[in-house]
C-alpha cells in the first residue's frame, strides 16, 4: 500500500480555545480563571405577585408607580404602566421556581481535544485511485497539475479560519462558556434545540451506540456517564417541575447569544408544548413568538380518541421586529376545482369552472385552456375620491370603505388589457393563474415530515427528521450564519449546518450521540452549491439560476413570481428565490469541513500556589470520600482476575500531595504473590512492577472532575521516592496523556515506581446506581495492543513508512466489571494521529470504522474512484503507512470502547497510546504497549 499524503490539520487561531494538554498552565494563570456568572430571572415575572413584603415583585411594583407619577413625558409613563400591566398577566409557576431568582453557572474554558477532517482522512487514501479515473478526471479538468481530489472532493472553507465545533459538556456550562470566554453573546443567528421532551425522564438517554430502544425506568439501560448522571439528578429531580427550570435557564442563555435578528426553535411534543409555550414566553416575551408549527412524524397510532401525528416547533425570534426570515416555498398542491386551479380561461377569452368531470380525470382540459383562481381585487380604507372602473359594458365600484388593489386607473386599465379580471356575480376580481407562481409559502403545518423508509436513515433513538431542522435553519438563516444546537443528539442540526454552508456549533451531554454524530458527520457527503465568491465562501452566498425544463417547468433557484401589482405597474415580475434550491455543482462531492471535539474541563480544584500542582488533600470532602472507598474496597484488579489487596489504609502524617498510604495484604486469598506469567504480562503491559512487599506503598487521588495531571504525577512521585514508599498508585478517573507517560517512566526518571488506576466512574454518581459491586471498584485496565511496524521504501532515497495494527483492546465493563478483550477488528471506531504534538489535541490523520459501513456513503459518491480495497482498508485494523511527523510521536485512540453487550463505556477522553520516534536514526522507542 502506498504512504500517505500528509495534510496539515488548520490549527485553532483563537488562545480562547487551547488545546487540552495546556490546560494545568491554564489553571495556573489566575487571569484566566473566572468566578461562576449569575443570571437572574426577570424578577417582573416573579412567580407569585403576592405584595407581602418578602416578593421583589412588590419593590418592582413600588418602582414602576413611582416612575409613573414622576414621568415626565406621556411615553415614559406609558412604558411603566405596561410593564406594570405585564406584572398582573397570569403566568406558569411550578415548583421551585419561587426560590430561585437567579442562578450561577461555574464559568469554565473550552478546551480542543480533537481536530477532524474528512479531506485529512481522506487524503491518506488518495494514492489509491483507479488510474482510469485519473485520465478521465484530467482530462474533465483540462488541468493535470491540480490535485485530482482537490478537484473532486472540496469542503467549505469559512471566513476568518472559522472551524465547526462539536463540544462535549452541559449546555448549561458549554452556553456560559461561549458567552464568558469567547465573546459570542449577540452573535448566534439561529437556535436549534431539540431537548428531551420532559416525559418518561428515565429513558431520555440512549446510553448504547446502536440500540436505540431505551426503556424508561429499565436499571440495565441507565447510563453509567457521570456527567449524564449528573445531568438527570440535577435536572430531572422532580418530574416536569425540574424540567421546566432546566429549560427556562438554558432558554435565558440561549436568548443571550442570539444576534438581534436571531431565531430560536424548541422541538417539543404535545404533553408539554402549552408548559414550554408559556416559558418561551417568559424568556423572550410574548411579543417575539413567530410561530408553532406542527409537523408530521407518523401516520398515527391506533387510539381510543385520536391520533397524534406529529410534534411541535415553538419559534421565537429575539425581537420580531428585526428578524431575519428567508422565504420557503413548497410546490403548489394543484388540486382540480380548487384555489388556483378552481377556473379556466379557455383561448377565446371565455371562462368557466373546472367541470366535474375534469375534476374526477374523466375528461381531459381543453386545448390551450390556462386555470387560474378568482382573487381579491380591494384593499381596506376608502379612496379620496370614487373609483368607477367600466369592464364589458358594466361599471363596477371597490364597495364601502375600499379602494382597487391596483393603482386607479391606469392599472386597472392594464389588468384588463391581461385578460386578468375574472367576471364575478356583481364584482369583479383578479384572474390568478397557477402558472404566475407554481409554488407557495411554507405555512405552519408540515406535513411532508414523516420518518419513514426512505427518509434519511436514523442512528439515533430521537433523531429529528433532517427535512424539518433544514427548514428552520433556511427560514432563519443565511450561508455563513452561526447556528447552534445545545442538544446535539445524532448531530441532525449539524449535519444540514454543513450541509447548506451554516458555521455550527453543536454540545451534548453524553458521549454516545457525540460518538454517533461525529462518524456521521466525518463520513458525509452533500451536494456542492456553487458559491458566488470562492475567498468568501459560504458567506458570500450561493449561485442561484432561473432555469425550466423541457415542459416549461421552473427547476432552477430563482423563479420570476407575476402579481397583480407587477401587470398593473406594468413592471418584470419579481424574482423569487428558492433558497433550498441553490445551483450544484455535480462533479464535486463535498465533504464535511475540519471540525474540532472540545469540551469543559472543570479547572483543578485546589491549587499549590508555587507549583500549580492540585494537592491530594485539596477537597476535603472528596478525597475523605476516596479515601473512605479505599479503607473499604483496598482491592485492586488487575487483568486475569488477578487482585492486589492492601491493608491499613490510612491518610500519611504531614503529606503534600500524596492522598493515602498502605501495605500489601500478602495473606489476601486470590493475592498475587508470585508473578504468573499471564499477570507478567498484564503487568508489563499496564505499568512497572507491583511491588509485593511488606514496605508501605502510596496513593494519590486525581481530582473529582478531571484528568490526573502531569505535574500531579511529578510531585506525589516526587514525595513518594523522598519518604522512600516502595510504590505510588495513581488513582483517577481519567489521565492525560503526558501524566500516563510519566507514570510508565516514573522509576527511570523519579526513583518511584508507579502504576495508573482508574475508579470506576459509578463512584461519582452517589446513590444513584444500584449495583456497583464494592469489590471491584479500582482497576488496572490494559491499553490497546498496538503494533507498529517499519515499511522499508521501495525507492532509493525514500524514507521509510510505518503502520499501525490495532490488534486489541482491553476494555473493562462498567456492568460486569469484568476485563474484555476485543479484537482490533472488533473495536467500532479508531483513530490515528501521526503526529502528535504532545499539547494532548488529537489530530485525527486516519480514521478506521472496523466492520462497519460507515464508508459507503463516500465509496457511493465517489463512484468507484478510489479501489475497493481502500474503503475495506478504512474499514479495518490497519493503518495506511505514514511517515514520522515533525513531532517524532504518533498516538492511536480506540475510540469507542464498546464491551460486547454494546455499552457504551464511561471512560473519558484522553488518549490510550502513543509512541516515539526518534527522527534522527528513525529508531522507534515503544512508549506504551505493543511491539515495534
Ligand atoms: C431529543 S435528543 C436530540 C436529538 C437530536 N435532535 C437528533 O437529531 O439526534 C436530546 C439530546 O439532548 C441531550 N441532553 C440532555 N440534557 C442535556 C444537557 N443538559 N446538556 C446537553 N445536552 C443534553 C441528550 O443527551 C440527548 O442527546
Amino acid at each position: 500500500m502506498s504512504k500517505a499524503e500528509s495534510y496539515k490539520h488548520p490549527e485553532a487561531e483563537s488562545l480562547l480555545r487551547p488545546d487540552v494538554g495546556v490546560q494545568p498552565q491554564f489553571a495556573r494563570n489566575k487571569k484566566a480563571r473566572r468566578p461562576a456568572s449569575s443570571y437572574r430571572y426577570d424578577s417582573s415575572l416573579s412567580p407569585a405577585l403576592e405584595w407581602d413584603g418578602r416578593n421583589p415583585a412588590r419593590e418592582l411594583g413600588e418602582a414602576l408607580i413611582r416612575e409613573i407619577l414622576e414621568a415626565k413625558s406621556l411615553e415614559e409613563a406609558k412604558a411603566a404602566a405596561d410593564k406594570l400591566k405585564a406584572m398582573s398577566a397570569p403566568f406558569l409557576n411550578w415548583a421551585g421556581k419561587a426560590e430561585r431568582l437567579s442562578f450561577d453557572v461555574p464559568t469554565l474554558p473550552l478546551f480542543v481535544h480533537e481536530r477532524l477532517s474528512t479531506k485529512a482522512i481522506l487524503e491518506t487514501v488518495s494514492t489509491h485511485k483507479r488510474d482510469k479515473q485519473l485520465d478521465f478526471l484530467a482530462d474533465l479538468f483540462g488541468d493535470p497539475q491540480h490535485s485530482v481530489t482537490d478537484q473532486i472532493l472540496k469542503a467549505y472553507e469559512h471566513l476568518d479560519k472559522w472551524v465547526n465545533r462539536m463540544i462535549f459538556g452541559d449546555s448549561l456550562v458549554v452556553m456560559n462558556s461561549l458567552i464568558q470566554y469567547e465573546g459570542l453573546a449577540g452573535q448566534v443567528q439561529m437556535i436549534y434545540m431539540d431537548p428531551p421532551y420532559g416525559v418518561k425522564f428515565g429513558s431520555n438517554f440512549q446510553p448504547f451506540v446502536r440500540k436505540r430502544d431505551v426503556k424508561h425506568n429499565d436499571d440495565e439501560d441507565m447510563t453509567r456517564e457521570p456527567e449524564m448522571v449528573k445531568a438527570y439528578r440535577d435536572t430531572w429531580e422532580l418530574g416536569l417541575h425540574s424540567y421546566l427550570t432546566y429549560l427556562r435557564d438554558r432558554l435565558l442563555l440561549s436568548r443571550e447569544l442570539l444576534s438581534p435578528t436571531g431565531s430560536i426553535f424548541v422541538q417539543i411534543n404535545d404533553e408539554n408544548v402549552h408548559h414550554v409555550r408559556e416559558v418561551m414566553d417568559e424568556v423572550f416575551g410574548t411579543e417575539n413568538f413567530v410561530s408553532q408549527i406542527n409537523f408530521q412524524t407518523t401516520t398515527g397510532f391506533e387510539t381510543s380518541t385520536i391520533a397524534t401525528l406529529g410534534d411541535f416547533l415553538l419559534w421565537y425570534a429575539k425581537d420580531k421586529g428585526l428578524v431575519k426570515v428567508r422565504k420557503v416555498f413548497q410546490e403548489q398542491q394543484v388540486t382540480l376545482g380548487n384555489g388556483t386551479a378552481g377556473w379556466v380561461l379557455l383561448p377565446d377569452g371565455t371562462s368557466r369552472g373546472v367541470s366535474a368531470a375534469e375534476k374526477r380525470g374523466e375528461q381531459p382540459l381543453p386545448e390551450g385552456a390556462r386555470l387560474y383562481g378568482p382573487d381579491n381585487l380591494v384593499s381596506q380604507g376608502a379612496a379620496k375620491s370614487p373609483q368607477p372602473f367600466d369592464y364589458q359594458g358594466k361599471t363596477y365600484l371597490p364597495g364601502g370603505n375600499a379602494h382597487w388593489k391596483s393603482n386607479y386607473p391606469e392599472g386597472m386599465q392594464r389588468l384588463a388589457d391581461s385578460r386578468r379580471i375574472h367576471v364575478a356575480k356583481n364584482s369583479i376580481r383578479f384572474r390568478r393563474f397557477l402558472e404566475d407562481f407554481p409554488f407557495q409559502e411554507m405555512g405552519n403545518i408540515w406535513t411532508d415530515t414523516q420518518t419513514g423508509s426512505f427518509t434519511d436513515a436514523k442512528v439515533y433513538a430521537v433523531q429529528t427528521n433532517i427535512k424539518v431542522a433544514q427548514r428552520c435553519i433556511l427560514m432563519t438563516t443565511d450561508p455563513g450564519d452561526l447556528v447552534i444546537d445545545p442538544t446535539c443528539g445524532s448531530g441532525t442540526t449539524a449535519y444540514v449546518a454543513e450541509q447548506w454552508g451554516r458555521r455550527w456549533i453543536t454540545m451534548d451531554v453524553s458521549r454516545v450521540p457525540l460518538a454517533l454524530a461525529r462518524q456521521r458527520l466525518l463520513t458525509a457527503t452533500f451536494a456542492y452549491y456553487e458559491l458566488q465568491s470562492d475567498s468568501r465562501g459560504p458567506a458570500g452566498g450561493f449561485v442561484y439560476k432561473r432555469k425550466q425544463n423541457k415542459k416549461g417547468e421552473e427547476v432552477g433557484g430563482i423563479v420570476p413570481h407575476i402579481t397583480l401589482e407587477s401587470i398593473a405597474k406594468n413592471e418584470p415580475p419579481k424574482d423569487e428565490v428558492l433558497v433550498d434550491r441553490p445551483e450544484e455543482i455535480k462533479t464535486i462531492t463535498r465533504i464535511t469541513g475540519p471540525f474540532t471535539f472540545e469540551a469543559t474541563i472543570p479547572t483543578v480544584l485546589d491549587l499549590d500556589e508555587d507549583t500549580g500542582v492540585e494537592l491530594g488533600a485539596g477537597d476535603s470532602t472528596f478525597y475523605d470520600r476516596m479515601l473512605e472507598v479505599l479503607r473499604r474496597s483496598p482491592v485492586l484488579r488487575l487483568e486475569g482476575n488477578e487482585t492486589v489487596t492492601f491493608k491499613n489504609v490510612r491518610r500519611p502524617t504531614k503529606t503534600l500531595c500524596l492522598s493515602a498510604e498502605a501495605l500489601v495484604d500478602a495473606s489476601a486469598p486470590g493475592q498475587k504473590v508470585s508473578l504468573s506469567e499471564a499477570c507478567e504480562e498484564a503487568v508489563e503491559k499496564t505499568s512497572n512492577l507491583l511491588p509485593l512487599t511488606s514496605k508501605p506503598v502510596a496513593f494519590v487521588f486525581g481530582p473529582e472532575n478531571g484528568s490526573v495531571t502531569e505535574a500531579l504525577v511529578f510531585e506525589s512521585a516526587r514525595e513518594a521516592y523522598a519518604k522512600s514508599y516502595t510504590h505510588l498508585y495513581v488513582i483517577g478517573f481519567g489521565v492525560q496523556p503526558n501524566a500516563r507517560l510519566l507514570v510508565s517512566n516514573c522509576e527511570e526518571v523519579i526513583g518511584v515506581p508507579a502504576t495508573y488506576v482508574e475508579a470506576t466512574h459509578d463512584l461519582m454518581m452517589g446513590d444513584l446506581l444500584k449495583n456497583t459491586r464494592s469489590s471491584q471498584i479500582f482497576s488496572v485496565c490494559g491499553l490497546p495492543d498496538v503494533k507498529l511496524q517499519r515499511v522499508k521504501s521501495e525507492k532509493k532515497g525514500e524514507p521509510d513508512t510505518y503502520t499501525i495494527t490495532l490488534r486489541g483492546l482491553d476494555v473493562f465493563d462498567p456492568v460486569t466489571m469484568e476485563p474484555i478483550h476485543r479484537s482490533g477488528k472488533d473495536v467500532p471506531a479508531w483513530f490515528l494521529d501521526t503526529d502528535y504534538n504532545e499539547q494532548g489535541c488529537f489530530r485525527v490523520c486516519q480514521a478506521f470504522f472496523p466492520r462497519t459501513s460507515a464508508w459507503e456513503n463516500l465509496k457511493r459518491a465517489l463512484k468507484g474512484e478510489y479501489e475497493d480495497s481502500v474503503w475495506q482498508h478504512l474499514a479495518g485494523d490497519t493503518s495506511t503507512p505514514f511517515e514520522p511527523g515533525e513531532c517524532g510521536r504518533i498516538d492511536v485512540e480506540p475510540r469507542d470502547r464498546v464491551p460486547p453487550r454494546e455499552r457504551f463505556s464511561p471512560h473519558r477522553l484522553d488518549r490510550v497510546g502513543f509512541v516515539l520516534f526518534d527522527r534522527d536514526d528513525h529508531t522507534l522507542h515503544a512508549e506504551r504497549p505493543g511491539e515495534v
